[in-house]
């Protein structure tokens, strides 16, 4: 049984006024993709609450369209890399990588369940315009050929930090020659988190991008790590079918016909990612110009973008079953026999219950119905073993990584507790 009094406290205890910090200490700003998702848990106790979720995410908006990863709202010694490490001199300080885009998902959920529709109207009105130039951002930007796929230049813009996936591109990246202190490792075991050799690589790209004064041209053609992410691809076309929805109540036709001209494309472009043999849709390399085999949770995020023909949804609804029966706790963020599954490492095999919803809600929309209950119920067992941890051993249900953690708070709330 969800205890809701509980997740509600989280969220509390999490909220730093106007934005909710993933847990304290090790995330103490806000996360895009968190940001979003929390905004969900918010919704289901103070509607006003979560509108100011988004206000305060957007307000964090590039002029160029871009949502970063971060916002840096204040101090804090208790996290690297730091704005002064990113330096990307924004009005409110930030990362300059965005984060998987859930946004347009979370709000159309929040418009179409609200109880004050006064509030979601006026909401919605401004944040609409700031919506649209974020997606117009990802596929002008990230998709310059117009080829329907859209680039990521960092295994931090894919949320899934340390996945196996990235294991091949991440390493061809150089390592920095500086030395840092993480703070990460002081509030959690390091057999949870990623190891240094990622860590100089993922802080050579930030690196990468100041020298270059984030200029999208050089970082697009000479960025040393450049991926096709499927997670992203998938979470994007969600997120673009909900951002028509809500033109269509916001009074943005304009931006319809663009944005169902980019889903057109995409739906036809990723048909080349599909490996029949493996059942899911694989991550490309753009720098080496090959597939990157590893099925992760990434990789069958299609189900929840609608990007699957029913074939090719009934292959993935096959894998997710085995997936299943391997590991009792819910979908294991890699799939549980690949050599480079490490049950409790972070993306490379933990339990993520936002991941665990996306994928129930694209079972569900393709009408797997019962599997889709399997995974639900998997979830609600991670939280009822251990609480609202940051992620699950995918072999015991014990928590991993950060406690009180906001978006797993929300997740049982709006989606488990009900
Ligand atoms: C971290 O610091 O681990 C984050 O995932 C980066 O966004």
């Amino acid at each position: 049984m969800i205890d809701v009094d509980s997740a509600r406290q989280v969220l509390r205890d999490n909220d730093r006024g106007g934005h909710t910090v993933p847990t304290d200490g090790l995330y103490p700003f806000q996360w895009s993709w968190d940001s979003a998702i929390t905004a969900l848990g918010w919704f289901t106790f103070d509607e006003a609450r979560a509108w100011q979720e988004a206000d305060t995410m957007f307000a964090g908006q590039w002029d160029n369209g871009m949502l970063p990863h971060i916002l840096f709202h204040g101090d804090s010694g208790t996290y690297f890399p730091g704005p002064d490490i990113w330096g990307s001199n924004t009005v409110v300080p930030s990362s300059a990588i965005s984060q998987p885009p859930v946004w347009a998902t979370a709000i159309r959920r929040m418009v179409e369940t609200a109880t004050d529709r006064e509030l979601a109207m006026s909401s919605l009105k401004r944040l609409l315009p700031r919506l649209v130039d974020y997606h117009d951002w990802w596929y002008r930007d990230r998709d310059r050929a117009g080829s329907g796929l859209v680039r990521s230049y960092h295994p931090w813009e894919s949320g899934m930090d340390n996945s196996p996936a990235w294991d091949e591109p991440l390493a061809r990246v150089p390592e920095i020659e500086w030395s840092y202190q993480r703070r990460d490792l002081g509030h959690v075991d390091h057999e949870q988190r990623p190891h240094k050799a990622q860590y100089d690589r993922y802080l050579y790209l930030v690196d990468f991008y100041k020298k270059h004064d984030f200029d999208s041209d050089v970082i697009y053609r000479d960025c040393p790590y450049r991926v096709i992410d499927i997670g992203i691809v998938a979470i994007l076309q969600r997120a673009g079918r909900d951002l028509i929805e809500l033109c269509r109540l916001g009074g943005r036709d304009d931006a319809i016909h663009r944005i169902s001209d980019e889903l057109e494309r995409t739906e036809a472009a990723i048909q080349r990612l599909w490996s029949p043999n493996h059942r899911c849709f694989f991550n490309f390399d753009i720098v080496a110009d090959t597939a990157l085999e590893e099925i992760t949770t990434g990789t069958v995020l299609p189900l929840f973008g609608g990007l699957a023909n029913e074939e090719q949804a009934d292959a993935m609804a096959a894998l997710v079953d085995d997936w299943l029966s391997a590991s009792a706790f819910g979908v294991a963020s890699t799939y549980p026999e690949s050599p480079r599954y490490e049950p409790q490492r972070y993306w490379r095999g933990p339990v993520w219950v936002h991941i665990n919803w996306m994928i129930a809600e694209g079972l569900r929309d393709y009408g797997y119905t019962e599997l889709a209950d399997r995974v639900k119920q998997a979830a609600r067992e991670c939280i009822d073993t251990s609480g609202f941890y940051e992620y699950f051993d995918a072999t015991s249900g014990a928590g991993c990584g950060g406690g009180s953690f906001s978006w797993t708070a929300a997740v049982a709330l709006y989606w488990l507790a009900n």
